[in-house]
């Protein structure tokens, strides 16, 4: 399985002034996004935060839905949340994902923003597929990913209905996005 990881940001975002912010978990974008990871074989799903309340809340949710009372009701939800890890920062990320991989992982982010893509996603999907680098897609939160991660990323994808109105829901921008990366693998 080619090594595609994915961190939803909820540090280094900016507010709708571009100061630099830390956003609030979202429960759904924990589960929701896990099951788009899972039904697509994405290697991991990191939501990184700096404030710990906020990283003890996502790990309430992911043990609720993996050993609590979620796992009785909804008991498949316990592949999905498998995929889930939380981490403090972008650093600690990557680290990880070095230390499994042997290697850093390209990084690339997303954005809504009218801006000059330097990846497509064709050609990001080839290189996931070659299986040559482990690759990082970054999602932002609030009003996006702060110029202190966007300065560490390798690539840009472009925006999903660029020109057009398209502010999505993250959730909704990473499924559409690993879609077009990875699409059917069964034809
Ligand atoms: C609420 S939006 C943030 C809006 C912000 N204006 C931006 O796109 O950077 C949260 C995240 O969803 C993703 N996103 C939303 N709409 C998108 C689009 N049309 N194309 C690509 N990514 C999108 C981006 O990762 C974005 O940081």
């Amino acid at each position: 399985m080619p090594s595609l990881y994915i961190a939803l940001m909820h540090g280094e975002v900016v507010d709708k002034t571009g100061n630099e912010i830390s956003s609030s978990l979202t429960h759904f974008d924990v589960h929701d996004i896990a099951r788009s990871c899972r039904s697509y074989g994405i290697a991991q799903y990191f939501v990184v935060t700096p404030l710990e309340t906020m990283r003890y809340l996502a790990q309430r949710l992911i043990s609720y839905w993996k050993s609590g009372l979620g796992s009785h009701t909804i008991p498949n939800r316990q592949d999905a949340l498998d995929v889930v890890e939380v981490a403090i920062d972008l650093t600690e990320v990557v680290d990880r994902i070095a230390d499994r991989e042997e290697q850093p992982p390209r990084i690339v982010f997303t954005s809504a923003r009218a801006g000059s893509a330097t990846v497509s996603y064709e050609e990001l999907g080839e290189a996931i597929r070659s299986g040559d680098r482990p690759v990082l897609v970054l999602f932002g939160t609030a009003y996006g990913l702060s110029d202190s991660v966007v300065c560490r990323c390798e690539d840009r994808l472009p925006p999903i209905r660029d020109g057009e109105w398209n502010h999505l829901s993250v959730r909704s921008a990473v499924a559409i996005t690993l879609d077009r990366l990875i699409g059917e693998t069964k034809k």
